[in-house]
């Protein structure tokens, strides 16, 4: 039996579904080979920062208003991860960019869920309820949810996982984010996370 896990930092800024879905697997077992030790939140007011707290996990805000610019804000950022002695750090609708800088440093070690099927409505400005916006403007018939390594080209990096969801003809783009979060982003985000600790306990 395995005793070691993969330490996890999930990095969040809004309500934290994704972040719920996570903490839900650790208990269910659906994540066995990982445990989350850490949440980082760059908004104070985000119900993460509550979610965080029912599950007993340690949680920081690191606003960049208060460290004054990204360069502070990221190395705020890093010195919790060492701190926690992170193995894994998963943003879960956290609404920073990161820089090139910040990402170089934790190669394949940053997972991110994005709301859409990659390289579909992805990169710049496509966040949150704008890239649903985007899907129904464009009149696709399926979109869905990607987890992907982050490096330094936004939503750029290597997909671990995607599952497509059809779009309705009455979608909005509030039911098309909720169906889209339901039926894939918490379903592939916590069985990725699991996919990439079980092979790091491998090596
Ligand atoms: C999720 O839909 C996530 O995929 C998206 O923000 C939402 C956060 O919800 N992330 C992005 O758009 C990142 N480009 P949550 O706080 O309830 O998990």
């Amino acid at each position: 039996m395995q005793n070691r896990k993969a330490r996890i930092a999930v990095l969040v800024s809004g309500g934290g579904t994704n972040l719920q879905a996570l903490l839900d697997a650790e208990k269910s077992g659906i994540i066995k080979s990982g445990e989350i030790v850490l949440v980082i939140s760059s908004n104070p007011n985000a119900y993460a920062l509550e979610r965080a707290a029912h599950a007993s996990v340690d949680a920081v805000t690191v606003s960049k208003k208060a460290f004054g610019g990204q360069e502070q804000f990221e190395e705020s950022i890093r010195r919790k991860l060492t701190e926690y002695q992170i193995d894994f750090i998963v943003l879960a609708g956290f609404m920073s960019i990161l820089s090139a800088d910040f990402t170089s440093r934790y190669p394949k070690r940053i997972l991110n869920v994005h709301p859409s099927l990659i390289p579909s409505f992805c990169g710049q400005g496509f966040y949150g309820l704008n890239v649903h916006i985007a899907a129904l403007e464009k009149g696709v018939k399926v979109t869905g949810a990607t987890v992907h390594y982050v490096n330094e080209i936004p939503d750029g990096g290597e997909i671990i996982l995607q599952k497509a969801v059809s779009v309705r003809e009455k979608d909005t783009p509030e039911s098309l984010q909720k169906r889209v979060m339901r039926l894939a982003e918490w379903k592939i985000l916590p069985a990725a996370v699991e996919k990439v600790c079980a092979a790091f306990l491998e090596n």
